[in-house]
């Protein structure tokens, strides 16, 4: 997909007016995230990155009703344990919101990062890694497990005997192992994706 600054700008402008000013600056934490991962890891995809980076959250700031209401729309029945996961719902409702307010990027790795943006899926392609792991370690958070990550990326980016992607899988590995131990920690439903995300990488790191 072919992306010009002036239709990123134009995003931008979009994004901007349906988020909140702390939303929306973390929006911009996780483009910037993107593009420096994404220079290195998938330099053909950048531009699709910046996408997928500022339109992940688009539906974050919606109620329950308007999430369960776009639901319905599109026959799309929640588990049990998923209408129990209320922070997973925007994943759900925002590839929705992209195919109907921006077809003209939404194209399937578009679609496929910012529905697993929030737990992770079995087998993530590295744009999906690239997505899950900028909104984690985004310049904007401050909580330890994520600066703690993100140091780790960076160097681990910088070593000569690591590869990237190995730098990626093990940030994601990291990222995924502090969310599920801190929903364990609260005794919270822990989504079966960050499971499947999580064995999918670690059979990935044994295959070397
Ligand atoms: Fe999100
Ligand atoms: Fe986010």
């Amino acid at each position: 997909m072919t992306v010009s600054m002036s239709m990123l700008e134009r995003l931008r402008d979009v994004v901007r007016g349906r988020l909140s000013e702390a939303r929306f600056a973390h929006t911009l934490g996780v483009e910037r995230a993107v593009v420096r991962l994404g220079r290195v890891l998938l330099p053909d995809a950048v531009e699709e990155l910046r996408v997928a980076a500022l339109l992940h959250d688009i539906t974050k700031e919606y109620s329950e009703q308007e999430h369960m209401a776009l639901l319905r729309k599109h026959s799309i029945e929640l588990s049990e344990q998923d209408r129990r996961m209320p922070a997973l719902l925007h994943s759900c409702t925002a590839p929705l919101v992209i195919e109907r307010d921006f077809p003209e990027v939404a194209t399937p790795a578009v679609l496929s990062a910012v529905a697993c943006h929030t737990a992770g899926k079995a087998d993530m392609s590295v744009f999906d890694k690239i997505l899950y792991i900028s909104d984690y370690i985004e310049d904007g958070r401050t909580y330890s497990a994520c600066v703690q990550v993100r140091t780790l990326l960076f160097e681990a980016l910088e070593q000569a005997d690591v590869s990237p992607q190995e730098a990626l899988n093990a940030a994601v590995l990291r990222a995924l192992d502090n969310t599920i131990i801190s929903l364990v920690n609260r005794s919270s439903i822990v989504s079966e994706q960050a499971i499947l995300a999580r064995n999918a990488l670690l059979v990935e790191n044994f295959r070397g």
